[in-house]
Protein backbone atom coordinates (compact mmCIF):
# COMPACT_ATOMS: atom_id res chain seq x y z
CA UNK A 1 0.00 0.00 0.00
CA UNK A 2 1.36 3.65 -1.02
CA UNK A 3 0.65 6.72 1.10
CA UNK A 4 1.26 7.60 4.69
CA UNK A 5 0.29 6.00 7.98
CA UNK A 6 -2.64 6.60 10.25
CA UNK A 7 -1.38 5.30 13.93
CA UNK A 8 -3.86 5.04 15.84
CA UNK A 9 -1.87 6.12 19.11
CA UNK A 10 -2.97 4.87 22.96
CA UNK A 11 -1.62 7.47 25.26
CA UNK A 12 -2.47 6.00 28.17
CA UNK A 13 -5.14 6.70 31.24
CA UNK A 14 -4.05 10.37 31.40
CA UNK A 15 -0.90 11.21 33.48
CA UNK A 16 1.73 11.64 30.14
CA UNK A 17 4.10 10.02 32.47
CA UNK A 18 2.18 6.64 32.05
CA UNK A 19 2.34 6.75 28.15
CA UNK A 20 5.22 4.11 26.06
CA UNK A 21 8.57 5.62 24.99
CA UNK A 22 7.05 4.77 21.29
CA UNK A 23 3.76 7.31 21.97
CA UNK A 24 5.90 9.51 23.35
CA UNK A 25 7.35 9.38 20.08
CA UNK A 26 5.06 9.40 17.48
CA UNK A 27 3.33 12.60 19.57
CA UNK A 28 5.90 15.01 20.00
CA UNK A 29 7.18 13.86 15.92
CA UNK A 30 3.62 14.47 14.43
CA UNK A 31 2.82 17.10 11.45
CA UNK A 32 -0.31 16.08 11.94
CA UNK A 33 -2.79 14.83 14.98
CA UNK A 34 -6.39 14.13 14.56
CA UNK A 35 -8.32 13.15 17.81
CA UNK A 36 -12.32 12.80 18.99
CA UNK A 37 -14.46 14.88 21.49
CA UNK A 38 -17.70 15.84 22.54
CA UNK A 39 -18.66 19.30 20.94
CA UNK A 40 -17.88 22.00 22.86
CA UNK A 41 -15.00 20.50 25.22
CA UNK A 42 -11.42 20.53 24.13
CA UNK A 43 -10.83 16.59 24.23
CA UNK A 44 -9.47 14.55 26.60
CA UNK A 45 -6.93 12.92 24.91
CA UNK A 46 -5.94 16.16 22.93
CA UNK A 47 -5.29 17.83 26.88
CA UNK A 48 -3.01 14.71 27.85
CA UNK A 49 -0.50 15.88 24.79
CA UNK A 50 -0.89 19.41 26.02
CA UNK A 51 2.92 20.73 25.83
CA UNK A 52 3.73 18.17 23.48
CA UNK A 53 3.22 18.87 19.98
CA UNK A 54 5.69 20.79 17.47
CA UNK A 55 4.37 24.65 16.42
CA UNK A 56 3.16 24.01 13.05
CA UNK A 57 1.22 20.44 14.18
CA UNK A 58 -2.21 20.57 12.23
CA UNK A 59 -5.18 19.73 13.97
CA UNK A 60 -8.48 17.71 13.06
CA UNK A 61 -10.91 17.82 15.88
CA UNK A 62 -13.30 15.10 14.83
CA UNK A 63 -16.58 15.92 16.88
CA UNK A 64 -19.08 13.41 18.01
CA UNK A 65 -22.45 14.47 16.49
CA UNK A 66 -24.32 12.98 19.28
CA UNK A 67 -23.28 11.23 22.60
CA UNK A 68 -26.05 10.81 25.16
CA UNK A 69 -28.83 12.69 22.97
CA UNK A 70 -30.33 9.78 21.10
CA UNK A 71 -31.00 6.73 23.08
CA UNK A 72 -28.41 4.07 22.10
CA UNK A 73 -31.30 1.68 21.46
CA UNK A 74 -32.53 4.27 18.50
CA UNK A 75 -31.71 3.05 15.07
CA UNK A 76 -31.13 6.87 14.57
CA UNK A 77 -28.16 6.37 16.40
CA UNK A 78 -26.21 4.44 14.79
CA UNK A 79 -27.17 6.07 11.52
CA UNK A 80 -26.08 9.59 12.73
CA UNK A 81 -22.61 7.87 13.76
CA UNK A 82 -21.82 5.37 11.42
CA UNK A 83 -22.11 8.26 8.49
CA UNK A 84 -19.70 10.05 11.06
CA UNK A 85 -17.28 7.72 11.60
CA UNK A 86 -17.58 7.41 7.62
CA UNK A 87 -16.79 11.01 6.90
CA UNK A 88 -13.75 11.02 9.56
CA UNK A 89 -12.68 8.11 7.48
CA UNK A 90 -12.33 9.98 4.57
CA UNK A 91 -10.86 13.05 5.84
CA UNK A 92 -7.88 10.79 7.48
CA UNK A 93 -7.92 8.37 4.25
CA UNK A 94 -7.23 11.42 1.80
CA UNK A 95 -4.53 13.01 3.96
CA UNK A 96 -3.06 9.68 3.67
CA UNK A 97 -2.91 9.32 0.34
CA UNK A 98 -1.00 12.15 -0.04
CA UNK A 99 1.81 10.18 1.58
CA UNK A 100 1.72 12.28 5.05
CA UNK A 101 1.17 10.15 8.28
CA UNK A 102 -1.26 10.91 10.91
CA UNK A 103 -1.18 10.55 14.87
CA UNK A 104 -5.06 9.47 15.99
CA UNK A 105 -4.79 10.00 19.41
CA UNK A 106 -6.56 7.81 21.69
CA UNK A 107 -7.16 8.20 25.54
CA UNK A 108 -6.58 4.40 27.23
CA UNK A 109 -5.51 1.43 24.83
CA UNK A 110 -7.17 1.80 21.07
CA UNK A 111 -8.25 -1.59 20.96
CA UNK A 112 -10.07 -1.49 24.42
CA UNK A 113 -13.76 0.02 23.91
CA UNK A 114 -12.01 2.85 22.84
CA UNK A 115 -13.68 5.22 19.32
CA UNK A 116 -10.76 4.65 17.21
CA UNK A 117 -11.67 0.86 16.45
CA UNK A 118 -14.82 2.67 14.29
CA UNK A 119 -12.16 4.08 11.79
CA UNK A 120 -9.68 1.21 12.26
CA UNK A 121 -12.25 -0.99 10.64
CA UNK A 122 -13.02 1.45 7.69
CA UNK A 123 -9.35 1.85 7.14
CA UNK A 124 -8.63 -1.56 6.94
CA UNK A 125 -7.36 -2.75 3.66
CA UNK A 126 -7.15 0.49 1.68
CA UNK A 127 -4.81 2.26 3.73
CA UNK A 128 -1.50 1.49 6.13
CA UNK A 129 -3.11 1.68 9.93
CA UNK A 130 -0.82 0.89 12.86
CA UNK A 131 -2.20 0.71 16.41
CA UNK A 132 0.32 1.70 19.59
CA UNK A 133 -1.09 -0.43 22.83
CA UNK A 134 -1.57 1.82 26.30
CA UNK A 135 -2.14 1.35 29.91
CA UNK A 136 -5.81 1.27 30.21
CA UNK A 137 -8.19 3.33 32.53
CA UNK A 138 -8.99 0.73 34.79
CA UNK A 139 -5.22 -0.22 35.13
CA UNK A 140 -4.92 3.07 36.43
CA UNK A 141 -7.97 2.84 38.25
CA UNK A 142 -7.72 -0.28 40.13
CA UNK A 143 -3.82 0.67 40.88
CA UNK A 144 -4.96 4.23 42.62
CA UNK A 145 -7.14 1.79 44.94
CA UNK A 146 -3.84 0.22 46.40
CA UNK A 147 -5.32 -2.61 46.48
CA UNK A 148 -4.50 -5.79 43.51
CA UNK A 149 -7.31 -6.22 41.27
CA UNK A 150 -7.12 -10.12 40.76
CA UNK A 151 -5.38 -12.92 42.47
CA UNK A 152 -5.19 -16.88 41.74
CA UNK A 153 -8.07 -17.78 39.37
CA UNK A 154 -10.08 -15.09 40.24
CA UNK A 155 -12.33 -14.18 37.68
CA UNK A 156 -12.57 -10.32 36.65
CA UNK A 157 -15.39 -8.83 34.54
CA UNK A 158 -15.47 -5.94 32.80
CA UNK A 159 -19.01 -4.46 32.45
CA UNK A 160 -20.40 -1.01 30.66
CA UNK A 161 -22.86 0.28 32.68
CA UNK A 162 -24.85 1.08 29.63
CA UNK A 163 -25.98 -2.48 30.19
CA UNK A 164 -29.33 -3.66 31.20
CA UNK A 165 -30.15 -3.93 35.19
CA UNK A 166 -30.50 -7.74 35.26
CA UNK A 167 -27.26 -8.42 32.30
CA UNK A 168 -25.26 -5.97 34.71
CA UNK A 169 -26.20 -8.37 38.09
CA UNK A 170 -26.39 -11.24 36.66
CA UNK A 171 -22.16 -10.52 35.25
CA UNK A 172 -21.47 -9.42 38.92
CA UNK A 173 -22.92 -12.44 40.42
CA UNK A 174 -20.08 -14.59 38.23
CA UNK A 175 -17.91 -12.74 38.83
CA UNK A 176 -14.58 -12.43 41.56
CA UNK A 177 -13.33 -9.05 40.26
CA UNK A 178 -15.57 -6.12 38.60
CA UNK A 179 -14.73 -3.27 36.60
CA UNK A 180 -17.73 -1.05 35.37
CA UNK A 181 -17.09 1.85 33.00
CA UNK A 182 -19.25 4.60 30.75
CA UNK A 183 -20.68 4.92 34.26
CA UNK A 184 -22.62 8.71 33.85
CA UNK A 185 -26.49 9.23 33.64
CA UNK A 186 -26.53 4.95 35.00
CA UNK A 187 -25.21 5.55 38.54
CA UNK A 188 -28.90 4.69 40.24
CA UNK A 189 -28.74 1.33 37.81
CA UNK A 190 -25.15 0.87 38.74
CA UNK A 191 -25.70 1.26 42.52
CA UNK A 192 -29.04 -1.24 42.26
CA UNK A 193 -27.06 -3.83 40.32
CA UNK A 194 -24.23 -3.85 42.95
CA UNK A 195 -26.94 -4.33 45.60
CA UNK A 196 -28.69 -6.82 44.20
CA UNK A 197 -25.40 -8.84 43.48
CA UNK A 198 -24.24 -8.49 46.93
CA UNK A 199 -21.01 -6.24 45.79
CA UNK A 200 -21.98 -2.38 46.53
CA UNK A 201 -20.16 -2.27 49.88
CA UNK A 202 -17.01 -3.35 48.45
CA UNK A 203 -17.29 -0.97 45.76
CA UNK A 204 -14.80 1.79 44.97
CA UNK A 205 -15.51 4.56 42.65
CA UNK A 206 -12.35 6.20 41.06
CA UNK A 207 -12.86 9.56 38.79
CA UNK A 208 -10.53 10.45 36.35
CA UNK A 209 -7.61 7.72 37.30
CA UNK A 210 -4.24 9.21 37.07
CA UNK A 211 -5.12 12.82 35.93
CA UNK A 212 -4.51 15.76 38.21
CA UNK A 213 -8.24 16.31 39.21
CA UNK A 214 -8.37 12.07 40.23
CA UNK A 215 -11.02 11.00 42.96
CA UNK A 216 -11.45 7.88 44.40
CA UNK A 217 -13.99 7.22 47.15
CA UNK A 218 -16.12 4.02 48.66
CA UNK A 219 -19.17 4.03 46.46
CA UNK A 220 -21.23 3.68 49.52
CA UNK A 221 -19.72 7.17 50.77
CA UNK A 222 -21.25 8.65 48.00
CA UNK A 223 -24.26 10.52 47.84
CA UNK A 224 -26.98 10.98 44.84
CA UNK A 225 -24.34 13.75 43.10
CA UNK A 226 -23.72 13.57 39.35
CA UNK A 227 -20.50 10.93 38.52
CA UNK A 228 -18.50 12.31 35.51
CA UNK A 229 -18.09 10.25 32.37
CA UNK A 230 -14.68 9.81 33.28
CA UNK A 231 -15.54 6.75 36.04
CA UNK A 232 -14.68 3.55 36.58
CA UNK A 233 -16.19 1.16 40.02
CA UNK A 234 -13.78 -1.08 40.96
CA UNK A 235 -14.64 -4.24 43.24
CA UNK A 236 -11.51 -6.46 44.23
CA UNK A 237 -10.98 -9.99 44.23
CA UNK A 238 -10.28 -11.89 47.06
CA UNK A 239 -9.12 -14.97 45.37
CA UNK A 240 -6.92 -18.08 46.11
CA UNK A 241 -3.06 -16.76 47.79
CA UNK A 242 -0.47 -18.75 49.65
C1 LIG B 1 -14.95 4.80 25.47
S1 LIG B 1 -14.25 4.11 26.94
C2 LIG B 1 -12.55 4.27 26.56
C3 LIG B 1 -11.68 3.31 27.32
C4 LIG B 1 -10.19 3.52 27.02
N1 LIG B 1 -9.89 3.17 25.64
C5 LIG B 1 -9.29 2.71 27.96
O1 LIG B 1 -8.39 2.00 27.48
O2 LIG B 1 -9.49 2.81 29.18
C6 LIG B 1 -14.52 5.40 28.08
C7 LIG B 1 -14.69 4.94 29.51
O3 LIG B 1 -13.43 4.54 29.99
C8 LIG B 1 -13.33 4.81 31.36
N2 LIG B 1 -12.07 5.54 31.57
C9 LIG B 1 -11.04 5.55 30.71
N3 LIG B 1 -10.00 6.21 31.24
C10 LIG B 1 -10.35 6.60 32.46
C11 LIG B 1 -9.67 7.31 33.51
N4 LIG B 1 -8.42 7.73 33.36
N5 LIG B 1 -10.34 7.52 34.67
C12 LIG B 1 -11.60 7.09 34.82
N6 LIG B 1 -12.30 6.44 33.86
C13 LIG B 1 -11.68 6.19 32.69
C14 LIG B 1 -14.59 5.55 31.79
O4 LIG B 1 -15.45 4.63 32.42
C15 LIG B 1 -15.16 6.01 30.48
O5 LIG B 1 -16.57 6.08 30.55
Amino acid sequence: MKGGTIFGVGLGPGNPELMSVKADRLVRGAAHIAYFRKAGRKGQSRQIVEGMLAANVTEFAMEYPVTTEIPLSDPRYNEVLSEFYESCTAHLRALAETGEDVIVLCEGDPFFYGSFMHLYTRLQGNTQVEVIPAITGMSAAYTTTGQPITWGDDIMSVLMATLPEDALTEAMQAADAIIVMKIGKNIDKLRRALKAAGKFEAAWIVEYASMPNQKMRLLSDTGSEPVPYFSIVVVHGNGRRP
